[in-house]
């Protein structure tokens, strides 16, 4: 083991005990306390087989995990000691990293705009990977870290069918100019980075971006730079219920690299996958601190019906500035369950969901019909990993939810085997995979009865 991740840092649970057992366990303690703070509860088990899965559909590539979609420690130091690498985007997140004793040659300051101060201290801290997009960036990064080793950015506007990229990227027109640049600042250009974003991509843009990179490596080669690595970024799909599964896509990419970086061309490929490893392993749980009705009249109907006319706007205990962030990023909010069964006889109501009290802006979810709920009821939302736990918001000082990691007996040994002898055939790499798809307890039972209507849920 590399001594990042041991027993201490996490519950470690037996065959048969579940997450839902965990999360039952944590709200009968908190109930008895009347604490109403959000929390969380993460399965590090379910992120284990993410990269197993992983390293098996994109053998090539190595992943870099972005820390602004999940900053916590726990997702750090597993990942850390699975051998994976980190993508930055600014210097609180590389001191996090560090802080956790990964090496700077495993950390990708990813970010394309950097502050100067940023730069320096990536300098400083040994960080050499970096990106950049635009020759006010180069600029800053030839003046404050001579000895970057640099990766130019290209958008996904110049790649047909790709979301059109406000953040990052530049044109292919415009690459020969900024290499033309970079060589006369003596910047030291090493490669492509491209992220094509995160809304369900159709795999086959994978295709023209890989070979769009191909292109830029060809005029760089021509310009003089040894260039040896492609990023093709994140946006691998964090939950089953997506168009096409991470085997799907990645079976594009194979060939795309297979037909313009052949094995053997000296190329390294590395990837940033953040919400396909954490998001279905996190499960939060949120009470509700207040609510207000609303009458929805209707003329002519008597007082029993009138009464079940109404709609209630419930407020939690965390909101979009804290465990529901993710919804600022293109995530859909998951559908609630509720932790205590409803009397049947209760009528449902058209409901939505808010965070505290006092920010009319914070919004999570609208137009659910669900039954009558109380103040001190707890909803529960699953698949909640990713952008709900950012390194700024840990550094803010604000409470946050507090997160209990959990891994199965069976998961840790199969970590453990992992370290031993890291697999590195397709046969290994099974062979570390089936005899753990019986022990996966954890993820496999997580489930906590739903209770609401089939219709009419988020
Ligand atoms: C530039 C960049 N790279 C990688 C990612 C990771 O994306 P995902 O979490 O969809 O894998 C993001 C997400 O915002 C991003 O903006």
């Amino acid at each position: 083991m590399n001594g990042y991740l041991n027993e201490s840092h996490f519950l470690m649970v037996e065959e048969g005990f579940t997450t839902r057992d965990l999360l039952e366990n944590l709200l009968g303690e908190l109930c008895q306390e009347s604490d109403q703070q959000a929390f969380f509860v993460a399965d590090l088990g379910d992120i284990f087989k993410k990269h197993l899965r992983f390293l098996k559909a994109l053998p090539r590539v190595k992943p870099y995990f972005p820390v602004k979609c999940n900053g916590s420690e726990g997702v750090i130091r597993l990942l850390a000691e699975l051998g994976a690498g980190f993508a930055c985007a600014n210097k609180a997140e590389i001191s996090r990293v560090q802080g956790i004793g990964v090496p700077a040659e495993r950390i990708f300051y990813s970010s394309p705009c950097k502050q100067v101060a940023h730069i320096r201290y990536a300098a400083t801290h040994g960080v050499r990977l970096m990106a950049f997009d635009n020759e006010v960036e180069l600029s800053k990064v030839a003046r404050s870290h001579p000895r970057a080793r640099i990766l130019l950015g290209i958008t996904a506007d110049s790649i047909p069918s790709a979301h059109p990229s406000m953040t990052f990227g530049t044109t292919l027109k415009s690459c020969r100019h900024l290499l033309e640049m970079a060589k006369e600042q003596a910047v030291e250009v090493v490669g492509i980075s491209f992220h094509l974003g995160s809304r369900g991509l159709e795999p086959q843009t994978f295709t023209q971006a890989v070979a769009t990179a191909q292109l830029v490596f060809d005029v760089a080669t021509e310009l003089g730079f040894r260039m040896h690595l492609l990023d093709i970024g994140g946006g691998f799909p964090g939950t089953e219920d997506t168009r096409a599964p991470l085997e799907e896509i990645s079976a594009v990419i194979n060939s795309a690299l297979d037909l313009y970086f052949p094995e053997g061309c000296g190329v390294d490929v590395v990837a940033r996958p953040g919400r396909y490893y954490v998001t279905s392993a996190f499960t939060l749980a949120v009470s509700i601190t207040a609510l207000e009705e609303i009458p929805m009249e209707q003329p002519g109907s008597d007082e029993e019906e009138c009464s079940s006319r109404k709609s209630l706007v419930y407020h939690l205990s965390d909101g979009i500035y804290g465990a529901f962030s993710c919804l600022l990023f293109d995530s859909p909010c998951p559908r609630p369950w509720l932790h205590k069964r409803p009397c049947p006889e209760h009528p449902w109501h058209s409901s939505s969901l808010r965070g505290p009290p006092g920010h009319g802006e914070d919004r999570i979810a609208d137009g659910l019909q669900l039954p009558q709920l109380h103040v001190g009821d707890w909803l529960v939302f699953g698949n909640m990993g990713a952008y709900s736990i950012t390194t700024s918001s840990l550094l803010t000082g604000c409470p946050q939810p507090q997160v209990t990691y959990a891994m199965s007996r069976m998961a840790w040994k199969a970590v453990q085997l992992f370290q031993e002898k890291p697999p590195q055939t397709e046969d290994d790499r099974e062979s570390l995979c089936t005899p753990l798809s019986c022990g996966w307890e954890m993820a496999e039972t997580l489930c906590v009865t739903p209770v609401f209507a089939p219709a009419g849920i988020i």
